[in-house]
């Protein structure tokens, strides 16, 4: 059983990546051995109170717990008008108390010490990844898969001409991480390759039928029909971009997906460039490579293993 540890920013995307996770821990073939929050879509807090939300309803006990509050080096932007005043689009539900200082990291630190095979995927803001670089050195060096959403490399950007917006909430902290990242590198799902996710309404009336009896079912309408309206002001049609999704998936190999390895760098410092990531792809930095960079992901075969994993959690439910 593969131990999972997300650090995401719920966020209706991320909660669909949760949804999925939840899925596969129910079905025998991930361990969540934890949900880490960070400040990007909503406060840490918020997206904590959200994730805790989500899996209580899915019967997970995993631990939750807020990560940082915010960048270290720019002040904290969240996006109410992307994923609703508090995240979940319509819905609406508390947010968690904040924790201990670093009680965060210690669950990382004890994935790390407890499951060499650890899979830690990040669909947030890249703030917890690089405190935990300063912080547990020894335990950063020793994470073997990473995972990120994040990026518009080489690509046009969602957030400014050339930046997406997990890169942009914090553009240092993901600087700093492909400036020094784990001995073993970063798996990197740029904006290119998953903004071709796409859920539409026939597409989430299918996904709420194939989670049946499950009680999260009847509360996804509310919470897509905001990315929806949100999609769509965008000039992009009425239809939502589920990014965090299918970086689970390509996390996890349960979709077929290319990559190849090259160097990445991120722009922090810039007013007009922040954010902005970059693949040396013809090697002119004469740099050592630092990532692997998802090239292109079969979206046929993530529909259909969005589809075989609810429906098999709900032809197990109730699950206890
Ligand atoms: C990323 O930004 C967030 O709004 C989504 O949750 C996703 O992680 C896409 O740019
Ligand atoms: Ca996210």
């Amino acid at each position: 059983m593969t131990p999972v540890l997300i650090d995401c920013d719920p966020g209706i995307d991320d909660t669909l990546a949760l949804i999925y996770l939840a899925a596969l821990h129910h079905l025998g073939e991930i361990e969540i051995v934890g949900v880490t929050t960070t400040a990007g879509n909503t406060t840490a807090t918020q997206a904590a109170g959200n994730a805790r939300w989500v899996l209580d309803l899915l019967l997970i006990d995993a631990p939750v717990l807020p990560g940082r509050p915010g960048p270290r080096h720019v002040e904290l932007t969240t996006t109410p008008e992307t994923h609703g005043p508090t995240g979940l689009g319509y819905l609406e539900v508390p947010a968690a108390p904040e924790g201990p200082e670093g009680e965060w990291a210690a669950v990382w630190e004890g994935g790390v010490d407890k499951h060499p095979d650890l899979k830690l995927i990040v669909t947030g803001p890249l703030t917890n990844l690089a405190a935990f670089r300063h912080s547990h050195p020894e335990h950063y060096a020793r994470l073997r898969r990473v995972t990120v959403m994040g990026g518009a490399v080489n690509y046009r950007g969602n957030t400014t001409p050339t930046a997406e917006w997990n890169f942009w909430v914090d553009p240092h902290a993901a600087a700093e991480v492909f400036g020094d990242p784990p001995a073993a590198g970063i798996r990197l799902c740029s904006l290119e390759v998953t903004e071709q996710f796409l859920i539409d309404p026939a597409r989430l009336t299918r996904l709420v039928q194939d989670l049946g009896g499950t009680p999260i079912a009847g509360e996804l309408a509310d919470v897509l029909r905001f990315y929806f309206e949100f999609h769509h002001a965008q000039g992009e049609g009425y239809q939502a971009q589920i990014h965090d999704l299918l970086t689970c998936m390509i996390a996890l190999g349960t979709v077929p997906y290319e990559d190849l390895s090259t160097t990445i760098a991120v722009e922090a410092d810039s007013p007009l460039m922040r954010g902005t990531s970059v693949a040396d792809l013809r090697g002119h930095w004469h740099r050592s490579h630092n990532a692997r960079l998802v090239t292109a992901a079969d979206i046929d075969a993530a529909h259909a293993e969005l589809t075989r994993a609810t429906r098999t959690l709900a032809a197990r439910w109730p699950v206890r």
